[in-house]
Order: C-alpha cells, then structure tokens, then sequence
C-alpha cells in the first residue's frame, strides 16, 4: 500500500468537531499548573499520559475537567488554542471550528469573558499567522441543568456576534437531548446554528432527539445511528453531516478496534461522514492522524480521502462563498 500520509497532511481539510479543551498537551498542562501554582495528581509528563486509558466516556471526562482545571486566565485560552492552532495548521487544516464547554471554567470561578476573549485572540492570531480561519461552538454541559445551560446563553451574550453555533457535550447516557429542546430553541431564535453529539454511547432515539427537537445542522459522532436503518435513510436523505472521531472511537471504546470502524460504511450508505480528533491531547493524534490511521484500518483511497475533505468543507457553518473558496483549494490539491 502506498504511504497515504504525505497525501493527506497535505490536504486541505476543516476540523468540525474539536473541544479546544481536549487539545490540552501534559506538557502544556504541566507549564500551566506552575505558572498559575496549581497542584496536579501527576508527578510527570508520562504519569499523566499513563493515566489516559480509558474504557468508556465518563472515564475519559473525568480527567478531562481534572485536567481544565490549570487553565485560569485568559493568556491561558489564548495559549492552549494557538498551540491547537499551529498542530492543526501542520495538518492541512484550513478551517477549524472549535467547541468550548463555558461551565467548565464558570463553574470554577474563571470569567466567562477571560474565556472567551483568550480564545478569540488566538483565532485572530491564527488567521493573521496561519492562514487558518476558525469558529466558535459554545457547548452546553448535557450532566448539568438545563437552567444552567439558559445562564450560560445568559452569559454569552455580549460575544454573540463572534459565536457560529451552539453544542451538546459530556455524558450522553440518561442527558437525551430533549432536555434542553427550549435552550436550543431560544440559540436558535438568535441566529446560531446547532449541533449535538449524539449516538456516541447513547442509542439511536438521542439522534432522532437531536434532530426533532434541537433540529440540529450537524451530529457529533452519530456512530449508533447506523442500529437504526430508517435513522440512516434519513440522515442521508437531509444530507446531515456527522462529525466522526476515529481515534476518540477507539480510545473510548466505541469500537474494540481501528479495523472495525465504520466510516466507509457510512460513506456506503450515502451519509456525510466527515473525520475530526475530538480530544488529541487524550486520544493519542490530531486530525491527519485520525485520517491516516482510519484509512490504513479500513483500506481508504484518495478518493475517500478527498470526500472525507469535501465532507468537512460543505458540513461547516462558513457562509456559501467561503466554502466554495475552500473547495477550490481542495480541488486543485485533489487534481495535482
Ligand atoms: N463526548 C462527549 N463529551 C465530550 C467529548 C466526547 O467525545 N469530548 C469532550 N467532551
Ligand atoms: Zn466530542
């Protein structure tokens, strides 16, 4: 088999599923915890990546909000995303459109507006540096309350021009997405679009959830979908976009393994899969890797690969002309 990896570091793709708190390297952990004096359960850069074996999702978040817990100013957003941002770049990124989980940091004490702003400056810097545009997707905390997610729209207020869309992460199980049906509602009425991880443990009625009652623009993840073949006709039927994550799959257990992923199947049946990291610092590669592994398990071509970024471009949230700009990008890469 010829080495796909030059081919696909190069291809110019949008990363639409990416908590920018999940990009948190150990090494950047460590910098933090000393420059803010914060004490961390690991005494190593390797204990802490000893500690990520994971065998499902709430093994994984646990860590995850353990590990959020270094990030207290705003020079720290700024630095966490500008490091996401040059990884990305490295990886033909072209367009990133990166969740944020606001209660994480409120819950803490951390200003929403220390978030916020910290991230915003790095995506200016990105795109003045790197060429890299990006977007925001404010998440929503599915195990809290869906008064808490109403005070965080709250919140979000003065920055709302500068967010593209609202999300639903954290635990699935027993967090249908029903729960927050009016909170979507009202991110709707202002314009933002919607997306929801869904079917990633919880069953194929949290996507139909998601579409009925969040009437989402995209699915994360959506893996259980594929249970449920009238869910597959019309997911395929809309032209839903899913936001895949092989690696996070694997690492949480989704899939026992890489070879039995189902990401061409869902190209099969005619969905619009799109492949994205999810948590990098925890799942072990950024997106190229998460191409490059997932094509080598399930013996992808250039052509799928070339869809996959196709895929990324058209399920992204960027107006009409920016995603025909793009396109062409990937065209002409797809033509060389
Ligand atoms: N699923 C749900 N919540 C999350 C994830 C995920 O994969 N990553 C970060 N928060
Ligand atoms: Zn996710």
């Amino acid at each position: 088999m010829t080495d796909l990896a030059p081919f696909i570091a190069g291809l110019p793709k949008a990363e639409l599923h990416l908590h920018i708190e999940g990009s948190l390297e150990p090494e950047l952990m460590f910098e933090l915890a000393q420059r803010n004096q914060v004490a961390i359960p690991y005494a190593s850069v390797e204990e802490v990546r000893a500690a990520y074996a994971f065998s499902n999702l709430q093994d994984f978040l646990d860590i995850y909000y353990a590990g959020a817990d270094v990030l207290r100013t705003r020079a720290d957003f700024h630095d966490l995303a500008m490091a996401y941002f040059v990884r990305a770049a490295a990886d033909g990124v072209i367009h990133a459109e990166i969740m944020f989980d606001p209660q994480t940091h409120t819950d803490r004490g951390i200003a929403f507006a220390d978030v916020i702003e910290g991230l915003l400056s790095a995506m200016s810097m990105a795109e003045a540096e790197l060429g890299l545009t990006s977007s925001l997707i404010l998440s929503f905390l599915r195990h809290l309350s869906e008064e808490a997610a109403f005070a965080t729209l709250e919140a979000a207020q003065p920055w709302i021009d500068r967010i593209a869309a609202v999300g639903l992460d954290s635990s699935e199980v027993g967090h249908p997405p029903e729960k927050f049906a009016r909170v979507f509602a009202a991110a709707r009425a202002q314009g933002l679009k919607i997306t929801a991880h869904a079917g990633e443990e919880g069953p194929p009625e949290y996507v139909h959830q998601a579409l009925d009652l969040l009437q989402t623009d995209r699915i994360d993840h959506g893996n259980r979908a594929l249970e449920d073949p009238a869910l597959v006709a019309r997911l395929a039927a809309e032209g839903m976009t899913l936001t895949v994550c092989p690696l996070s799959n694997l690492k949480l257990c989704v899939v026992d393994d890489l070879v039995d992923h189902p990401l061409d199947r869902m190209l099969a049946l005619g969905l619009k899969a799109t492949v994205n990291s999810d948590d990098p610092a925890y799942f072990g590669g950024y997106v190229a890797e998460n191409y490059r592994a997932v094509a080598e398990a399930r013996g992808l071509t250039r052509n799928d690969l070339v869809t996959l970024a196709r895929n990324s471009f058209t399920g992204s949230f960027l107006p009409p002309e920016a995603v025909a700009a793009n396109l062409a990008k990937l065209e002409a890469y797809a033509a060389m």
